[in-house]
């Protein structure tokens, strides 16, 4: 704090201070709880959560995916250098140029919405494999700890309205192999029950449809480098054990998206106070 401080009368404000051994200290033991309960694992690196040069270039050469969700997050990657197969693209706003790019290179795609499915008439033939994004009731599986109870979720086809099997069965017929399915959910508690639960739907969806999957995609929503929260050894063998029941380890990766869990705890947003008011009451 005092080495903060101090840098904050030194450079302009506002600014970051990235704790980097911290950061790097954290990052490792979720490789850790990955190597040990699902040997098999891409980690992609959410984008949206703090888009930094140098931290989406660090991410990458710890070995990062990089998570994008809009076309300028797509562009920012291959911008930084990012391997072109190397970027999982989601997000209900992809447009058809990127969208069809990130097909034929190869990256993870997690289709979010009717019209993707419409583009798919227009990947080449060899290359027609694709991820589906999931939408499904995380109130009623967790009550009081969605973040949109009413609303319900926003992203993905819905699971228990039949939206899902319709996709499915859409992109069946346009003869696209559904390569993985993808389940992130948001919640407010970043509890273990949300895993527990999406690693059962997952483990319901993959035999209700009989999906045959390279990944399953359970995105992010941890904590993070916070001893009095889960820890990411937690998180990952309550999946594992749920996970193991339907899928085989050594075929099906396991992929996380993590970011305010790798990137939240190590760093420090520094400003400064340049005015201040009383309130009379
Ligand atoms: C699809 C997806 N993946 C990953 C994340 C990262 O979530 P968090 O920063 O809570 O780990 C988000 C955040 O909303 C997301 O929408």
């Amino acid at each position: 704090m005092g080495q903060i401080k101090a840098a904050a009368m030194n450079f302009k404000t506002p600014f970051y201070v990235i704790h980097k051994n911290e950061l790097d200290d954290n990052y490792k033991k979720l490789t850790s709880a990955l190597e040990k309960h699902w040997n098999n694992y891409i980690i992609g690196y959410s984008y949206k959560t703090n888009a930094l040069p140098w931290i989406i270039k660090h991410f990458d050469s710890l070995g990062c995916y990089a998570e994008t969700v809009s076309e300028d997050e797509y562009e920012l990657a291959k911008l930084v250098g990012v391997t072109k197969n190397k970027i999982i693209y989601n997000g209900p706003i992809k447009t058809k140029e990127s969208f069809l790019e990130a097909v034929q290179n190869e990256c993870i795609v997690n289709i979010d919405s009717q019209r993707e499915i419409d583009w798919l008439d227009e990947v080449k033939e060899e290359k027609k494999s694709i991820g589906i994004r999931i939408n499904f009731d995380i109130e009623k599986m967790c009550p009081g700890q969605s973040q949109c109870p009413n609303e319900g979720g926003r992203f993905g086809f819905c699971y228990e309205n039949g939206e899902l099997g319709k996709a499915i069965k859409q992109i069946r017929e346009k003869k696209v192999n559904i390569s993985g399915i993808h389940l992130h959910t948001s919640s407010k508690t970043r509890s273990l029950d949300i895993y527990r639960a999406i690693a059962n739907v997952a483990c319901k969806v993959k035999e209700e449809f009989s999906l045959d999957l390279d990944y399953v995609d359970v995105g992010g929503g941890f904590f993070g480098g916070l001893s009095t929260k889960p820890q990411f050894g937690e998180y990952i063998s309550i999946m594992e054990d749920i996970l193991a029941k339907s899928f085989d380890k050594k075929k099906t990766k396991l992929i996380i998206e993590p970011g305010m869990a790798v990137i939240g705890a190590p760093i420090s947003y520094v400003t400064s106070v340049i005015d201040m008011f009383i309130i009379q009451r």
